[in-house]
């Protein structure tokens, strides 16, 4: 996830600005960037990679006496995390960061590329500044053109602009992604998008709210609302503890992604669902021409997506559609047909596993696609085509928003490839994109949920072993349910097909056998419920989670009713999260580094 850094001072910029994103490091990033005006006169730097090589190219860059400056850490988005993408992005002269995607970017850019404005790099964030200029061609006046860009906008972002037009101010905006302005007894401003840079240097900082905007001089901080009226800064005292700022005040990292979810999932749709149909600008809809079969591969949680976006592929798109773990594939001399779409889908593109399976697709002459959360990792760069889920990073080695952002973009590309292959109606697919865009309420975790599944934890933290178990599509989630707690908690849990615990793990059913139900109200509810209750009358300790009240369990942990089994799915998947979380907690493990496990394994 991007960092932005911001300075209005006399002290040493540069400095500043480099140790400013070293603190927003733990976001993630493929790039870093600064540019600082001073005397009227720009220095910019960039570089690809970790920051070392930033402080690198500006070592004979000094910086004295007052300046305007602005960074920024990069996770390529759109465009791949090469120099030239890298920000601050330069018009003619001005330049700006941006975290957040402009979702409107393409029209604008067509517009002042007819106009003739020409384009360096192949981010969204470019047109903001040429956009800019444009209007301070025609307004005179940089205040008014910054306003008059902010308001052509669409999407999400955190905007830092300096300009030779006025070459003492930041511009600012806020609409969606984080951001904050700190001060200090010398009369310093200092902007970022979280807590941390700013510890240390700032008393006190103002959380922008969205839809705010205006601008930052030696002299003055002017705020103003999205209706346009000027509001005073509401000012709070800053924590002077670096790693809680870093989660946020969470007590976990894994914690922070859970809450994230809601937020990071809007990343994910960001210009990609229109009212009638999916739209993935980066893959070439001749991808699918000829594919009668889409074969997934993945490791670990990425494989718990997959095989969940295989119920999905073969219900909307009406495709043939097998899942494989990587591991077993790459040793059991599969039959690979050209008319299959090879498809692998990894957090951090770079699992051994899955790699090496990729590799075997492409020898075998198949076309690729890969799902991943990190640009130009070995999978994007080797496989014929990629998506990016676009979760940022994750620190947590649970995966959580990862899981999250996979289920949500295959449950897009299967609409699209359904479209393409005319398996759904217009009205089905309408109707999906509506669903879509209530997943990010699905995923808000509400205290009163947190509270309880926190008092519940207390009574799942011995006994013989946990089942997890769903059908259907909620099958996956309970292994992914399963995993989780096996992860973080080192206590034996299983995910299974809850049509399956009588042919065999019925037999293990007693007080201290602990059952996780998952109950959709909305897909096979009788049949999965009967399956409980058979558990339930053998004694098995029942914890049941559903939108529908369940007398048979010794726990029940209430979903809120909505309208589709896959707004359940997301609810649920919050509660199977939160219960390994608060197991573990109890249990005085590390939840972030939980033992003998890697976040990205890149050994056999
Ligand atoms: C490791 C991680 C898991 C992850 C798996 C696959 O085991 O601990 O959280 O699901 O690798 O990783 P990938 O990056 O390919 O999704």
């Amino acid at each position: 996830m991007c960092g932005i850094v911001g300075y209005v001072g006399k002290k040493n910029t540069k400095e500043i600005l480099l140790d400013g994103l070293k603190e927003l490091e733990y976001r993630g990033y493929d790039s870093a960037g600064i540019a600082v005006l001073s005397n009227n006169k720009f220095e910019s730097f960039k570089a690809i990679g970790k920051l070392v090589n930033l402080q690198e190219k500006t070592k004979d860059f000094i910086t004295e006496g007052f300046a305007v400056g602005i960074g920024h850490t990069r996770w390529a988005t759109h465009g791949k995390p090469t120099e030239l993408n890298a920000h601050p992005h330069l018009g003619e002269n001005s330049y700006v960061v941006h975290n957040g995607i402009i979702e409107n970017y393409s029209t604008l850019k067509k517009e002042l590329m007819e106009s003739g404005v020409q384009f360096l790099s192949q981010t969204d964030t470019e047109v903001i500044v040429h956009q800019f200029e444009k209007n301070l061609k025609s307004m005179h006046n940089a205040f008014e053109a910054f306003r008059a860009t902010i308001q052509e906008l669409e999407g999400a972002f955190a905007i830092l602009l300096v300009t030779k037009a006025e070459d003492k101010t930041i511009f600012f905006a806020k609409q969606g992604s984080p951001m904050l302005v700190g001060i200090n007894a010398e009369g310093e401003k200092y902007f970022a998008s979280s807590d941390t840079p700013l510890i240390g240097h700032c008393t006190d900082v103002n959380y922008f709210e969205d839809g705010d905007y205006g601008f930052v001089s030696a002299e003055e901080l002017s705020i103003f609302s999205k209706d346009g009226e000027k509001k005073a800064p509401h000012f709070s005292k800053l924590s002077t503890d670096k790693l809680s700022a870093q989660k946020d005040g969470y007590r976990f990292f894994m914690e922070k992604e859970i809450y994230e979810q809601s937020d990071v999932i809007v990343d994910t749709m960001m210009g990609r669902l229109s009212d009638e149909e999916i739209l993935f600008d980066e893959i070439d809809k001749s991808l699918f021409d000829g594919i009668h079969e889409i074969k997934l591969c993945a490791c670990g949680t990425s494989y718990h997506a997959a095989l969940s976006a295989s119920y999905l592929f073969e219900r909307y798109a009406k495709i043939k559609t097998s899942v494989e773990i990587a591991s077993e594939f790459r040793y059991r001399e599969p039959i690979m047909t050209k008319d299959t779409l090879f498809v692998v889908i990894s957090q951090s593109g770079e699992t051994a596993d899955t790699l090496e399976t990729l590799k075997m697709a492409k020898k075998a002459g198949l076309r690729t696609l890969v799902i991943c959360n990190v640009d130009n990792s070995s999978m994007v760069r080797l496989s014929d085509a990629s998506i990016l889920t676009r979760a940022g990073i994750e620190k947590g080695v649970a995966s959580t928003k990862a899981f999250a952002t996979q289920v949500t973009l295959f449950w897009m590309l299967t609409l699209y490839v359904a479209k393409l292959r005319g398996a759904l109606k217009k009205e089905e697919i309408i109707r999906q994109i509506s669903l879509l865009r209530e997943v990010p309420a699905s995923l808000i975790v509400t205290d009163e949920l947190h509270e309880k599944i926190k008092r519940l934890s207390k009574r799942y933290l011995h006994g013989h072993g946990f089942f997890f178990i769903g059908r259907d599509i909620f099958f996956p989630l309970a292994l992914e349910g399963a995993l989780k707690l096996k992860e973080i908690s080192y206590l034996h849990a299983e995910g299974y097909p809850s049509g399956e615990m009588k042919h065999g793990p019925i037999a293990l059913a007693d007080p201290e056998l602990f059952t996780i139900a998952l109950l959709p109200q909305h897909l096979l509810y009788e049949k999965s419920k009967s399956n409980v209750e058979e558990l339930s009358a053998r004694d098995s300790t029942i914890c049941a989670i559903s939108p529908l009240e369940f007398n048979k369990a010794d726990d029940f942990i209430k979903i809120s009713t909505c309208r589709d089994y896959m707004l359940e799915f997301f609810e649920m998947m919050v509660v199977v999260q939160l219960i390994s979380l608060e197991i573990s907690i109890r249990l005085g493990n590390d939840v972030d580094m939980p033992r003998n496990l890697a976040k990205s394994v890149t050994v056999e």
